[in-house]
């Protein structure tokens, strides 16, 4: 007879072998795109798949803490799934949501910014509005990068250098997929091709340029609200916000460190309007210095790594008295907001569908000072 001792008695997990077969309940959508259930008391990812759904799935990989699954069939299926319009969805490592009809896309991704607010930033029921739709869902990029490997032209596929070729882009604009199938019929070389609007184009750019216009509008009508002496715009690009809010300050100064971006913004600046080339750590701490912090309004819009710590120590040394927070990922806003959260509180949190079909989620936020009257 088996004593306690023994291990083989030993209360264990069930084991999941990979390419066993599983069928299992999806919760949620994680940021990322990806549904998440559990099999055998641990999580288990599985892409293209909607909350609600009953999935059967092949697991492909198996990890400590996860795993992952191919999805095989779809035992039940969500009221929210919709044909995919792109013969390469789930396919060129582009859109995750194609299958998703826009208003729960809409839902999803509000959702998961409430949830990185809640679990990383540390606040409880945090103020997210409703997520503002993209006045285009599809046909919105107004430019794509496509690159050419062996003669084959297109995207990468998913996490590889693997190019899946395509005769168009679903969410690129019809411009774009012209510029695209010129190309294509010119047969270029191996490489990497940027195709874009006719527009000037000199640095970083909005790649949506309806929902752009929205986000210029919901920013200016922040920034102007209780409006301050100063605006400071870090990570200015080539002026997007700075020159649209000019008028309402008396005094405002973009950093950006891309020669291009600044020697764009410049040429468009007005007289009130200073562009200074360099790093936002290095030139932000100077500039809070010199001013009144009471009177100071700062946009951060940081790319998707978020602020370094050295911004974050510039902040609280002199913080300004409004900070408009323009994020296009949730988990590094939500880490910075916490690390800010000695001195600010998150007022409003706006998500905007910058990138439709794409797991990506934009979101302007308020941070006021504590004990600031608002
Ligand atoms: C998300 S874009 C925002 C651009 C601009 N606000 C717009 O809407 O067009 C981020 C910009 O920050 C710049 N950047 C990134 N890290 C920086 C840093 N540490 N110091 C200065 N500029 C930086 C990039 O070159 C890029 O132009």
């Amino acid at each position: 007879m088996k004593t306690p001792r023994d291990s083989s008695m030993k209360p264990t997990t069930p084991q999941t072998s990979p390419h066993e077969q599983v069928t299992f309940q999806i919760q949620d959508i994680a940021f990322g795109g990806r549904g998440i259930g559990r099999v055998h008391q641990m999580a288990c990812f599985t892409k293209g798949v909607i909350d609600g759904e009953i999935v059967n799935a092949r697991v492909v990989r198996k990890k400590p803490r996860f795993l992952e699954a191919e999805l095989l069939e779809i035992k039940k299926k969500s009221s929210h799934r919709v044909e995919a319009p792109c013969p390469y969805f789930l396919k060129c490592g582009g859109c995750s949501y194609q299958h998703i009809d826009y208003f729960h896309q809409l839902t999803i991704k509000e959702k998961q910014l409430k949830g990185a607010l809640e679990r990383i930033g540390g606040i409880k029921d945090p103020p997210v509005r409703t997520m503002l739709p993209s006045p285009k869902p599809f046909e919105y990029r107004n430019r794509i990068t496509v690159h050419v490997r062996d003669g084959a032209l297109g995207f990468f596929v998913e996490k590889s250098c693997e190019v899946i070729p395509i005769d168009s882009c679903r969410i690129a604009s019809q411009e774009v997929n012209s510029a695209l199938k010129k190309l294509k019929s010119q047969r270029p070389k191996d490489g990497d091709y940027l195709l874009g609007e006719r527009e000037r184009y000199g640095g970083f750019r909005q790649v949506n340029n309806s929902m752009a216009a929205l986000m210029l509008e919901a920013v200016q009508g922040f920034a102007i609200k209780d409006h301050g002496i100063l605006l400071i715009d870090a990570y200015c690009g080539a002026g997007f916000f700075t020159h649209a809010l000019a008028p309402f300050f008396s005094k405002v100064v973009g950093i950006e460190w891309s020669k291009n971006s600044v020697a764009l913004a410049r040429r468009e600046a007005s007289l009130h309007e200073v562009f200074e080339e360099g790093s936002v750590e290095e030139i932000l701490p100077k500039k809070l210095l010199e001013a009144s912090s009471a009177e100071t309004t700062l946009i951060l819009d940081p790319p998707s790594e978020g602020i370094s710590e050295l911004v974050v120590m510039a902040i609280v040394n002199t913080p300004p008295q409004k900070i408009i927070y323009v994020s296009c990922n949730p988990a590094t806003l939500a880490r910075d907001i916490k690390r800010l959260s000695t001195h600010y509180k998150l007022q409003e949190s706006t998500p905007l569908d910058m990138f439709p079909q794409t797991a990506e989620i934009e979101s302007i936020n308020i941070l006021t000072l504590h004990g600031a009257n608002h």
